[in-house]
């Protein structure tokens, strides 16, 4: 049985992954994101690999943009199996300058952005009473992280987020996946200059996503070294968050 699924952030990374990962099984994928080229990069290998792709270049962080391309890709596939929630941008808080913008950006794409690309699917899973989420969050969720609050924030408001939908959703027959990636070989890592522990490859990070949302699991940490590291990180004094945070304000 072929399946529709929609992949925002599908030009680079976890999210080209995945577009790939569905392409073997010969899915029909829409393909979210803003640069073109690299979208009809993925589409091209999309379809060598079998898949049916459909680009659809948006910004996630207009709500307009958003809800005209699943309008259109919902006309065309008539129904939706799985959306993964995925675009999402790192960066630096740059408080001291006094200026929000790069901390807004951070929270218009991270977070307004998955509302933008989530919440328009609901109505038609709701009338087939199926259909699967994942919302790619982070391990950097469970603290605030030096320079990165904007990051952590946004990441920890999604980890409420979808145990709040999750409770909403499951009368519907939906279901509601998190993700809690830690480091992944991506354009997003690719400048640290740290050595990033148990860093994973996308492809092999795809796989045990795909494999997560299919099992309807309501929380993924990979990879699963974190799942034993989490819960000392969250008890770590401060003092030591900061030594040993990669971009200490000194
Ligand atoms: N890599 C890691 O170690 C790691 C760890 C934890 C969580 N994550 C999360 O995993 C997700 C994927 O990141 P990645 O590691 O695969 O990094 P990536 O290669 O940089 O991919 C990010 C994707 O998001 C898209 N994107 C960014 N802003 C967008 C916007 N405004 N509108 C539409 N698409 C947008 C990018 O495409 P365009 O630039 O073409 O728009 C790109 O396809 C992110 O949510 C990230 O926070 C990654």
């Amino acid at each position: 049985m072929s399946l529709n699924i929609f992949i925002t952030g599908a030009s680079s990374g976890i999210g080209e992954s995945l577009a790939y990962y569905y392409s073997r099984k010969q899915y029909t994928i829409g393909i979210a994101a803003r640069r073109n080229n690299r979208l009809e990069s993925v589409a091209n290998e999309c379809k060598k690999l079998g898949g049916n792709p459909m680009m659809y270049n948006i910004d996630v962080s207009d709500r307009k943009e958003c809800k005209d391309a699943i309008e259109k890709f919902l006309f065309i596939t008539k129904s939706i199996d799985i959306v993964i929630a995925n675009a999402g941008i790192g960066g630096y808080d740059n408080i001291l300058n006094g200026d929000p913008s790069e901390i807004n950006k951070i929270y218009n794409i991270n977070l307004l952005g998955v509302s933008n690309t989530v919440l328009p699917f609901i109505p038609k899973m709701k009338k087939q009473h199926s259909g699967r989420i994942a919302i790619i969050s982070s391990i950097a969720s469970f603290r605030g992280i030096p320079e990165h609050g904007g990051y952590s924030s946004s990441k920890a408001a999604l980890n409420n987020l979808t145990d709040s939908w999750g409770y909403t959703l499951k009368p519907y027959g939906i279901s509601l996946t998190t993700v809690l990636p830690g480091y992944i070989d991506t354009e997003m890592t690719k400048d640290h200059e740290f050595k990033m522990p148990f860093l994973m490859n996308s492809n092999k990070a795809s796989e045990i996503i795909a494999n997560s949302i299919q099992r309807k699991r309501r929380k993924l940490i990979l990879p699963w070294q974190w799942k034993f590291i989490i819960p000392i990180f969250r008890i770590l004094p401060r003092s030591l968050i900061f030594r040993f945070s990669p971009n200490q304000i000194k």
